[in-house]
C-alpha cells in the first residue's frame, strides 16, 4: 500500500447573492466543498489559485523517529496549506457559508480574536472574497503571525500578555474585544469557537486521511484548541466508514480535561478554553498530557531526521502518537496531525 497525495475531480455548488450596498447584483462564486477543485464547472483558479490550493495534503509515514517493534505513525501535513495550517479549511468553510447566507458581504469587516494561524487564514480568504478582516492578537504569539496577517492585508489589535503565557484570561479579554469590535455596522464576528461551519470544514481532511490509507488505520489522536480540527476530521473518517480510537491531547502544564486544573503554557492554538466547544468528549477513548517541553524537543527532531517542520502542537501530537504506537506494537497505525508550518515558528522560543 503506497499512501500518498491525493487529487480527485469534484463537482462545487454555484452560490449567488445580491450586495444591499452596492447598486449592481454582485455574484460571487464561493467554495462550500471546501477540496473543491471546480464550482459549477467552472476551475476553482478563476476565482483564486490559492483557494484551489486548500487541502489534499500529503500524508506521511514516520522513518527514523519510531523504534523498531512500534506501530506506524503517520502524519498529515497540514502546513501545505496556502497558509501553512489547516486553518484554511475552516476559513473557507466559515466564510463561504456566511456569504452564502448573506450574513456578510463584499466591502464588509469580518473580525477575529486569534493566536494567529486562524487569523491568516481568515485574511487569506477574506482578501479573495472582498472582505476586509480585524485580527485581535496578543503578543504571546509568535510575531511572525502577525506579519502573515497583515502580508494578507488584515488590520491587527494587540492584547498584552503576562510574561509570555497564554492564559485563560488573556483569552477572554481578547474574545470580549473582539466582541465588541464585531458591534459597529458592518462587521461580522467569524465565531471560531461557536460556528458549527467550523467543524464542517474539517470533514475533508478526515475523508483525505481516510482515502489515503484504505480506511486502515486503528487510533487518531490530536491535541485539541476548539476541538473542530479533531471533530470535524472524525466525521470525515466516519463517512468512510473507518472507527478509529480518538485520543484527545493536552500540554502537561494545563491538563485541564484530565485533571480540571488550568495553567500557563507555550503550546500556540490549544489548550485555549476551559472545555473546547466542538469536543465531544463521549466521542474520545482517552485524554492524554505530553509535556510541552517534550512537544519542543521532537519539533526539533522532526525537523532535523524527517524533515517536517511544524509548531508546538505538531510537537505534542506526534509525541503521543510515537507513545502510542510503542503500545500498540506492530500491525497497527496511529494517524496524526502535522498542524502548520515551522516558519511561522522562527524567532521563537521552539527554534530559538
Ligand atoms: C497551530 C495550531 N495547532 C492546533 C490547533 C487546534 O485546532 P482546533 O482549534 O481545531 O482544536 C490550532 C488552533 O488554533 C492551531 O493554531
Amino acid at each position: 500500500m503506497s499512501p500518498e497525495r491525493t487529487y480527485r475531480p469534484h463537482v462545487g455548488r454555484l452560490v449567488g447573492f445580491t450586495s444591499q450596498k452596492y447598486p449592481l447584483t454582485i455574484i460571487l462564486l464561493i467554495v462550500l466543498d471546501l477540496v473543491d477543485n471546480a464550482v459549477g464547472g467552472i476551475p476553482l483558479t478563476s476565482i483564486s489559485a490559492g483557494l484551489a490550493a486548500i487541502g489534499n495534503t500529503p500524508l506521511v509515514r514516520l522513518g527514523k523517529l519510531v523504534p523498531d517493534g512500534a506501530a506506524e505513525v503517520w502524519v498529515k501535513l497540514e502546513g501545505g496549506n496556502p497558509t501553512g495550517s489547516y486553518k484554511d479549511r475552516m476559513a473557507i468553510s466559515v466564510l463561504s457559508a456566511a456569504m452564502a447566507r448573506g450574513d456578510v458581504t463584499p466591502g464588509d469587516t469580518v473580525v477575529e480574536f486569534t493566536g494567529g494561524s486562524t487569523g491568516t487564514a481568515l485574511a487569506f480568504v477574506c482578501g479573495v472574497l472582498g472582505l476586509k478582516f480585524t485580527a485581535v492578537f496578543s503578543d504571546a504569539f509568535s510575531q511572525s503571525k502577525q506579519q502573515a496577517m497583515e502580508a494578507f492585508g488584515a488590520k491587527v489589535v494587540v492584547e498584552k500578555c503576562v510574561d509570555g503565557n497564554i492564559t485563560h484570561e488573556l483569552a477572554e479579554r481578547m474574545k470580549q474585544r473582539a466582541l465588541a469590535l464585531a458591534e459597529q455596522p458592518s462587521y461580522y464576528y467569524a465565531d471560531q469557537f461557536g460556528s458549527p461551519d467550523v467543524r464542517r470544514g474539517y470533514v475533508p481532511l478526515g475523508q483525505e486521511i481516510a482515502r489515503s490509507l484504505d480506511g486502515g488505520f486503528d487510533v487518531f489522536c490530536a491535541a485539541v484548541g476548539t476541538g473542530a480540527a479533531m471533530m470535524g476530521t472524525l466525521d470525515g473518517m466516519h463517512e468512510f466508514g473507518v472507527k478509529p480510537k480518538v485520543i484527545a491531547l493536552e500540554p502537561s502544564q494545563s491538563p485541564l480535561l484530565t485533571t480540571g486544573k488550568s495553567g500557563g503554557h507555550k503550546v500556540e492554538g490549544i489548550a485555549v478554553f476551559p472545555e473546547p466547544p466542538f469536543l465531544d468528549r463521549s466521542s474520545l477513548s482517552e485524554v492524554r498530557t505530553v509535556d510541552q517541553d517534550k512537544g519542543f524537543e521532537m519539533c526539533r527532531r522532526l525537523a532535523r531526521e524527517e524533515g517536517i517542520f511544524g509548531g508546538g502542537s505538531t510537537g505534542l501530537n506526534v509525541c503521543a502518537a510515537i507513545e502510542l504506537a510503542v503500545e500498540l506494537g506492530p500491525g497497527n497505525r496511529v494517524v496524526t496531525f502535522g498542524c502548520d508550518n515551522g516558519v511561522k515558528y522562527l524567532g521563537g522560543h521552539i527554534y530559538s
